[in-house]
């Protein structure tokens, strides 16, 4: 069939088989131009392998690494005429292009905060691969439900007063100003309980127990903290509640399991466009704005280059380069000061007249149809194909 984008607000409710495709192959020769890296994993599992950078995160250490790679992800398969999720796609095409490499890549699809999966990925790994040495921790979930049947939903909102502010109306890219009302303790509670750091520590407790950690192995999670224009949005938001007990997951990971030598650890990503991040409120116009700042100034990442820079530069495998928090700071270049200046340049000024100019709408666009695997270099549009 012929697949069109179907895009409301900020999701997409269909996906380009070709497109998410050559994406992946995108991905993988920027990967391969940069080379092997010298301290990569052997062995990684990456929770949330299929989309934004736990995608980003496989592609670096399978194919800059040759490291196996045992993904875990939560995505639609195609039914009659409604096409699958991006990363249903992405992850065929990167099983496909691994094969061909003779690189291991196997992939669950399920529930990652169920038992079920859990054993799943545990009975998988020893019958494959005995240990493995990385664990990424890369979810991004709207809802929880634990073992006990209860079922938690996250909120993006602030936590000491509701915020006003201005931003990019994704139906027509105007700029107005809007209120994210503030959370409730009930909110908070919930939004902790799901992107907290609760679930990845019981993924570790399980692997620990089941001996399929190799000793001194790594986990890493990602975070955000951005600049103090979305602090109340983010940092100090429900989010960010959820963020700071997962920043202590990683520091209570180490210290528990400090006698087989393995460590948890942060990493504070650039904000990117995502499935995840076009949810927030707020958040997409500072990305826009940041894009073109970043991009003018030859400073502009996506997940791909910020995951290889992880390894590479932040030596995530050996011993990371951390500030005094303990933290892996890949935000260094969006905080930089000169671009942070910029952009609270633009932002105090931004109206829906001038914001063609003072951000990259374009980007931004590109970036969205891209991950459902639109507007790709080479991907024939109206030939027909198979979902
Ligand atoms: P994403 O939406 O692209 O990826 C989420 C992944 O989680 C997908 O692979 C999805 O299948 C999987 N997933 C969701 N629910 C699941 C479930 N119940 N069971 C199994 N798999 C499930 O999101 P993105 O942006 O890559 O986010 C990943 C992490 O990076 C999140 O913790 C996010 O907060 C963080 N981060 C994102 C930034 C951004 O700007 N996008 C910036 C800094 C950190």
């Amino acid at each position: 069939m012929i697949v069109k984008p179907k895009v409301r607000e900020f999701i997409c409710t269909t996906a380009h088989p070709a497109g998410c495709a050559k994406n992946v192959r995108i991905q993988i020769e920027k990967i391969e131009k940069e080379g092997m890296l010298t301290d990569g994993p052997k062995k990684a599992l990456i929770i949330g392998a299929s989309t934004g950078y736990g995608l980003a995160t496989r592609i670096v250490t399978a194919f800059g690494a040759k490291a196996a790679t045992l993904g875990v992800m939560f995505e639609r398969e195609a039914q009659g005429k409604r096409t699958a999720t991006p990363g249903w796609y992405n992850t065929k095409a990167f099983e496909n292009e691994a094969k061909a490499a003779g690189i291991y890549a196997k992939t669950l699809n399920g529930d990652a905060f169920s038992k079920q999966i859990k054993q799943e990925v545990i009975e998988t790994i020893k019958e494959d691969l005995g240990q493995v040495d990385l664990v990424v921790y890369s979810l991004a979930a709207p809802k929880r439900m634990t073992e006990d049947g209860v079922l938690y939903s996250s909120v993006l909102k602030t936590t000491g007063a509701p915020f006003t502010n201005k931003s990019l109306n994704l139906k027509d890219n105007t700029i107005s100003e809007k209120t994210v009302d503030c959370a409730n303790e009930d909110e908070i509670l919930n939004t902790v309980k799901v992107m907290g750091g609760e679930d990845w520590m019981d993924w570790m407790d399980a692997l620990v127990e089941a001996g399929v950690l190799a000793s001194n192995a790594k986990t890493v999670a990602y975070s955000y903290i951005g600049p103090e224009l979305t602090y109340p949005i983010y940092n100090q938001g429900t989010i960010g509640q959820a963020k700071k007990h997962l920043a202590k997951t990683a520091r209570d990971i180490t210290e528990k399991y400090a006698d087989k030598g393995i460590k948890g650890y942060i990493s504070v990503n650039k904000a990117l466009v995502t499935q995840a991040s076009a949810a927030i409120p707020i958040v997409p116009l500072y990305i826009a704005i940041m894009y073109d700042v970043m991009k003018k100034q030859g400073l502009h990442e996506g997940c791909l280059e910020q995951m290889d820079r992880l390894f590479r530069e932040k030596n995530l495998m050996g011993e990371p380069k951390t500030d005094e928090s303990g933290l892996i700071r890949l935000d260094d270049w969006e905080l930089k000061e000169e671009v942070q200046t910029e952009i609270m340049r633009r932002y105090g000024i931004v109206d829906s007249d001038n914001v063609k100019e003072l951000a990259d709408i374009e980007g931004y666009w590109e970036d969205f149809y891209q991950m459902f695997g639109f507007l790709v270099d080479g991907v024939d549009y109206e030939a027909d194909v198979e979902v």
